[in-house]
């Protein structure tokens, strides 16, 4: 990856700000308790210095010089090497017993070169010095362990860095480029997706993380806008398909007018049907409109408590006497007694009810019943309109919600295959399924609507 943009990579930074953060933390508790140790190893060498004096110094008995020289001689030789001084000498600077020559050394602790006192190596000594019976008796003690002892801390604690910070910034950057390559993948698939690929997805890496939730939703939303563009491709192809033949039907309508009207006959039958053909494709115009104002779902601003029950008794009542003057019957059964309450608009819900009842009086024969009826359930109201006419075949009932679908028998009824498509728009707009039945004979459409938010208010 370029320079530039591994800086920019958001989970290349965290890991790097995360990994500096580690390694200062840890150098800082490592400084702390190295000063620590330190401490105490200067605190065990003076104990220890101290303890070995008082000991030398308590084998003096008042008038005898004997016991203790004898006790710094033993000392002296049991310690022969570099590590301890003891030094035992009398008023006027003399020896008298010890394994250093004489030198001068202040009252209390102190700390010495060993070169300043003629001892080999160049460690330093912690001296205490003190007079005992008139004399002047020096202990001394090495820093050669205690050093040491720091050495070895300096040196692990140092190595413990170098392993520690290796370790963050490894393993910092893989995770890094584990995160980066899922980035990687959401922007490589999204870029696709904008140059025009709908049907591109972004991979998911199936272990349910927060990443995998966002792309979850991120390939939901390109679903539904394929979806939609899709729709929108078909729409538009169906159209312009299907409003042809009425706008040859009018250029003929015109030609044959002006045919007419060359050879000085009436034209007057002919402008008239021009007109009404002319109404009609403005009428589908207006419904395809509609359907797409719907669909846009501005109007549910203007929701309001409906009674559906009372909308359907009102459609009932009016396409009443067209049924009967068609030969049919239409009633409503059973009609609810309790209100039954949804959230949505009257008067699209109106237009539902009557573009269904419409088609059963439209598309079916004298003598067939067509019923109203309602239902409430668990999951909400099931309303419902059916007839016993010819039905709509398997193949097609997914079709007829489509814009300007028709069967082919129903291309002599008046219509323009847009009666459904608003139906589903008003369902959708609403939140209501829709399910088609075949029954055997006839047709039944159930819309199940939500019930009220609010209950039965
Ligand atoms: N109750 C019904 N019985 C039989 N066929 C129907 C019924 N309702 C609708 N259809 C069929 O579905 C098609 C689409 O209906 P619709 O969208 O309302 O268009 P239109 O009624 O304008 O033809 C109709 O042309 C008709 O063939
Ligand atoms: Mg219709």
């Amino acid at each position: 990856m370029h320079r530039a943009r591994l800086l920019r990579s958001t989970p290349f930074r965290l890991a790097l700000a995360f990994s500096l953060l580690f390694i200062l933390a840890f150098l800082a508790a490592g400084v702390v308790t190295y000063q620590f140790l330190k401490r105490d190893l200067a605190a065990a060498l003076d104990a220890s210095v101290r303890q070995t004096y008082s000991v030398v110094a308590s084998t003096y008995a008042p008038d005898d010089l004997e016991d203790l020289m004898a006790a710094v001689e033993t000392y002296a030789r049991l310690n022969n090497g570099e590590d301890s001084i003891f030094l035992l000498s009398d008023a006027t600077g003399k020896r008298l017993a010890g394994n250093v020559a004489p030198f001068a050394a202040p009252d209390g602790l102190s700390t010495i070169d060993a070169g300043a006192i003629g001892q080999k190596g160049d460690d330093r000594i912690r001296i205490l010095a003190g007079t005992v019976g008139g004399n002047r008796l020096v202990v001394g003690e090495s820093y050669a362990e205690t050093d040491d002892l720091e050495h070895i801390a300096l040196m692990s604690f140092g190595w413990a860095s170098v392993v520690i910070a290796i370790l963050a910034c490894g393993g910092g950057a893989f995770l890094a480029a584990r995160a980066q390559r899922r980035l990687d993948g959401i922007e490589k698939a999204m870029a696709d997706v904008s140059a025009g690929n709908l049907a591109r997805r972004i991979p998911l890496a199936g272990n349910g993380d927060d990443i995998d939730v966002v792309t979850g939703h991120m390939n939901q939303a390109l679903d539904r806008l394929s979806g939609l563009v899709e729709g929108m491709r078909q729409v538009s192809a169906d159209i312009a398909h299907d409003l042809k033949t009425p706008l040859n039907r009018l250029r003929m309508t015109v030609e044959q007018a002006i045919e007419h009207g060359g050879r000085g006959g009436d034209v007057q039958a002919l402008l008239i049907d021009a007109r009404e053909e002319s109404d009609r494709i403005n009428a589908t115009f207006e419904a395809l409109l509609r359907i797409s104002q719907i669909e846009a779902g501005a109007r549910k601003a203007r929701f309001r408590p409906v009674d559906l029950g009372d909308t359907m008794a009102s459609v009932a009542e009016i396409y009443g006497g067209v049924a009967e003057d068609n030969g049919q019957t239409l009633d409503f059964s059973p009609r609810p007694d309790a209100p039954s309450m949804i959230h949505g608009d009257r008067e699209l819900l109106t237009q539902l009810f009557v573009n269904l009842v419409e088609n059963a009086i439209t598309h079916c024969p004298p003598m067939t019943a067509i019923r109203l009826a309602l239902q409430a359930g668990p999951e909400g109201f099931a309303a419902s309109v059916r007839d016993d006419g010819p039905g709509i075949p398997e193949a097609e009932r997914e079709l007829v919600f489509r814009r300007l679908y028709r069967l082919d028998k129903s291309r002599t009824t008046s219509g323009s295959g847009l009666g459904l498509s608003l139906v589903k728009a008003i369902a959708d707009l609403h939140g209501a399924a829709i399910t088609i039945e075949d029954r055997q004979p006839g047709l039944g459409i159930t819309l199940l609507f939500p019930p009220h938010p609010q209950g039965q208010s």
